[in-house]
């Protein structure tokens, strides 16, 4: 299927959090050793000519590396971008975000905002300031993406390449086309400022934590500590219990193959679950997640996470255990 972007049918509202998009480095040669998150988001529509007199606001929440990406900021965003949604002049909304966990952002919005219209993310690997940018592409991308009728969903949009924010993974640490889809595939392409679909936008069921907490949802101080712990040789099940003796209430153990946890932090996890915390195994594999048999994986698996990759995982259990009080 594929329609073309006509007028425009309402605002797009772009928000800005940082990242590479955003950043600057000392020389346009320079592709890593810059600063992310420098520019507002301003300063990324007016580095793009073609937007100009599109009916757009812009505004900056954050200007972070999004390695430092925090609870408290995923709160704020959550609510602006409702908050935006909501209003019957807005297409869309447009988030700008640095790659390194925009899959765990796009995750949490997935399932914590009603986006019966586009709710789209885009990010840079390249500074602003780098001979050849890839954010202002992806930036008039993603505008693209949020004015166009019929959408719906948190998506990506990069490279050209739109996800659906419950599939993205950061497959590379450095080239331009960064990102995949994993077993899922991608759900359209953006081709000469036209979408083209793939297969249907992304239906979007919010956790019951969005309905049964929240207050504590739009208040990150309250979430609970959730932690990922890696399975790998010699690992050592002292990790688990320094985190639940340092308050977390949660763990998410990045198994090896198809979920599989070392004998030391399956020992560790079960004195864990004693404590009161809740464990559950996901797999560290770059694709797939954990298929559980017909057996349920023995009576002394840990509950598996399915296709959730371990920053999905954590998120679900941080919202579970939200929602259960
Ligand atoms: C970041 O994630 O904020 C820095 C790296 C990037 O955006 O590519």
């Amino acid at each position: 299927m594929q329609s073309t972007s006509g007028s425009p049918p309402g605002v797009v509202v772009i928000l800005g959090t940082g990242g590479t998009i955003a950043g600057t480095a000392a020389s346009a040669a320079r592709h890593v050793g810059y600063q992310a998150g420098v520019l507002g988001a301003d300063a990324l529509v007016a580095a793009v000519p073609a937007l100009q007199g599109w009916p757009l606001e812009a505004e900056t929440l954050a200007r972070l590396d999004s390695c430092d990406m925090d609870h408290a900021t995923w709160a704020a965003l959550a609510q602006r971008a409702a908050l935006h949604l909501a209003r019957p002049d807005v297409a869309g909304v447009v988030v700008t975000h640095g790659t390194d966990t925009l899959e765990e952002t796009a995750y949490f919005l997935h399932r914590t905002v009603a986006a019966a219209k586009p709710l789209v993310l885009t990010a840079a690997m390249r500074p602003a300031t780098a001979l050849s940018p890839d954010g202002p592409q992806n930036l008039f991308d993603a505008v693209t993406l949020a004015r166009e009728p019929g959408v719906r969903g948190v998506l990506a949009v990069l490279g050209g390449v739109v996800h659906a924010g419950c599939s993205l993974r950061k497959l590379h640490g450095y080239r331009v086309d960064a990102f995949g889809s994993g077993d899922a595939g991608p759900v359209a392409l953006l081709e000469d400022g036209r979408v083209r679909l793939l297969r249907p936008w992304p239906d979007a069921p919010l956790h019951p934590a969005v309905a049964q907490a929240a207050d504590s949802l739009r208040a990150a101080s309250r979430w609970p500590v959730v932690d990922i712990v890696s399975s790998h040789a010699g690992a050592r099940g002292e990790v688990i219990d320094a985190l639940v003796a340092a308050g977390a209430r949660g763990l998410v153990i990045a198994g090896t193959g198809n979920g599989s946890v070392h004998a030391e932090l399956r020992a560790a996890a079960r004195r864990a679950v004693a404590a009161g915390a809740v464990v559950r195994r996901a797999s560290r594999c770059l694709l797939g997640g954990v298929v559980v048999g017909q057996d349920g994986g023995g009576p002394d698996a840990l509950p598996a996470t399915g296709e959730l990759t371990p920053v999905q995982a954590r998120i679900e259990l941080l919202l579970d255990l939200l929602a259960a009080g």
